[in-house]
């Protein structure tokens, strides 16, 4: 990984934050970072190496820190020890012993179970001590990597312990520091839990405050739709009902539930990645122009694509609505056990871990243009696109000539992996007989650039360090959303047990999912 590309829209007050635009600033002000729930999966596996690697790529302040806060009785000592493993783990020989040398002295450790007022005053103070030590200045960021049931609680205490101070985004922010709270998805398991936790947290922060993370907007295939749809002048004309026919968004995985049973009999494939990173893709590829490129502009245009969305109701959710769960098959030349048999996860559970839909929405571009959406664990491959398929021409030109008809033009951006985009069109085949076939015209990221940036948790915490919130969901954002698949989840609720399994672990889901699409005479793509 080398440099930085500048971010895309700016946090900071401007003469007119409609107008704001690219931010080129490079170097975070100085803060200290604090991880509740810091022994856990997401912090040795994702947040660690990456803000370890950034600190080595990108020219962090040498007062920025990282407090550890969590229940296992750890030293400082043993918590640098813990997290030098996980980096290694993660990194491999990038991280060389001079380099962590230097990395070490930034984290510090808090012991304390999460509803305990002392360890709020005990991290207070390490908050107090490291301003004064390293010149953190007052600035903290306030990260929630716990399961979501202490949510509440962590942001209570910290209001409570006088952690929370609410930020009106004033002049003289500078002088006493600013306050910021990183949380990480699930934000609420449905509608109502989700409004709840957000009034928890408008208790204690404002909206201004607030970093919902979802991983997505930190991919740079994700944040080059952007660019992609307002950078070109060829693609946007087209961008509409009367060129497009429909779009298919899939998020595919190889993997099962990686030993989060438990998590996962909590979530399943609609909460785990439809409600978030599908619904974050969709509004991306379906939002309008926004004036500028800004946390209030692009959030506002992709909250309105949620907003236009039909509402799944009773009959629509049964015709609409494809739900699966991998039973055992052949995975990698070898029996994998079905998702009933995890650790964790009920062996009568009737949790979904496929799911396809498809959704309409309802706004002059859209009109009448289907979105399906599939996401599923244990498919054959790992694949996360976006196809839009083009209307098809006429076939008069080529009817009769015994020749196959031209296939509908398909743009197909892919996320990962080999992210990159392709146009598919019809060429003739060489020869003396008119055959057409179709053909794809490729871009790849890792050949077209040498450079990458920042991971996607590295590049959202750089986001975050700099008050920049674009790529980060806000609160009416993410409450539609819910209200989206809320009456989904209520609906599966109301009806019979689904005879789960339905599809062997290492197949493309279940056959209802393939009838979901073929009857309106469209097929899911071959990938
Ligand atoms: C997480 C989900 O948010 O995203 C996981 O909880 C899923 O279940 C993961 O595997 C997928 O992320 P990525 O970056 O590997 O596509």
């Amino acid at each position: 990984m080398t440099g930085y590309a500048p971010t895309i829209g700016s946090g900071r007050p401007a003469m007119n934050p409609l107008r704001e635009g690219l931010r080129l600033e490079q170097t975070p002000p100085p803060c200290t970072m604090v991880i509740f729930g810091v022994t856990g999966d997401l912090t040795h596996r994702k947040l660690m190496p990456q803000l370890y690697d950034l600190t080595v790529d990108t020219p962090l302040p040498a007062a920025f820190s990282i407090v550890g806060f969590a229940r296992r009785d750890w030293s400082d000592d043993f918590f640098r020890d813990e997290m030098k493993g996980s980096v290694k783990k993660a990194l491999g020989s990038k991280v060389d012993d001079a380099a962590w040398q230097a990395f070490a002295p930034r984290l510090s450790y808090v012991q304390s179970n999460f509803d305990d007022p002392q360890g709020y005053r005990r991290l207070k103070e390490t908050l107090d001590r490291l301003d004064q030590e390293r010149g953190a200045g007052g600035n903290r960021i306030f990260y929630l990597a716990t399961p979501p049931s202490y949510y509440p609680i962590i942001i209570n205490h910290l209001r409570e312990a006088g952690l929370a101070e609410r930020e009106v985004r004033a002049l003289d922010a500078q002088k006493s520091g600013w306050t910021r709270l990183v949380i990480e998805k699930p934000f609420g398991h449905d509608l109502a839990s989700a409004q709840a936790l957000n009034n928890e947290i408008a208790g204690a922060f404002s909206e201004s405050q607030v970093y919902r993370i979802d991983h997505y907007l930190g991919k740079e295939t994700v944040q080059n739709l952007l660019v992609f749809r307002f950078g070109n002048g060829i693609f946007e004309p087209l961008w509409n009902r009367q060129y497009i026919d429909h779009v298919q968004i899939t998020v595919a995985e190889a993997i099962g539930i990686e030993g989060r049973g438990e998590f996962y009999e909590e979530a399943g494939a609609l909460r785990d990645i439809v409600q978030s990173h599908m619904f974050q893709v969709l509004s991306l590829i379906a939002m309008e122009p926004p004036s500028t490129i800004n946390e209030k502009t692009v959030r506002d245009e992709k909250v309105q694509v949620l907003q236009a969305i039909a509402p799944l109701r009773g009959a629509t959710i049964a015709s609409d609505v494809v739900r699966g769960q991998y039973g055992p098959g052949w995975m990698n030349g070898r029996v994998a056990p079905g998702y009933r048999a995890e650790k964790g996860v009920d062996p009568d559970s009737s949790v979904e871990t496929y799911m396809a839909m498809k959704l309409r929405i309802d706004n002059w571009r859209w009109a009448g243009v289907p979105f399906y959406l599939r996401t599923g664990k244990t498919l054959p491959q790992r694949t996360t696109e976006i196809a839009v398929q083009f209307r098809s021409v006429p076939a008069l030109l080529f009817a009769g000539t015994g020749t196959m008809l031209p296939e509908p033009n398909v743009l197909t951006l892919r996320i990962q992996p080999d992210a990159g985009i392709s146009l598919r069109f019809a060429a003739k085949v060489p020869g003396a007989e008119m055959q057409i076939r179709s053909v794809n015209m490729d871009f790849f990221y890792g050949t077209a650039f040498t450079a990458s940036g920042p991971d996607d948790y590295a590049r959202l915490l750089l986001d975050c360090m700099r008050g920049e919130q674009t790529l980060f969901a806000r609160r009416d954002e993410v409450e539609q959303a819910w209200a989206i698949v809320t009456p989904i989840m209520e609906y599966w609720a109301r009806h019979p047990r689904p005879n789960f399994p339905n599809y062997e672990a290492g197949t493309w889901g279940p056959p209802e999912a393939d009838a979901l699409i073929e009857r309106d005479g469209r097929r899911w793509r071959r990938l």
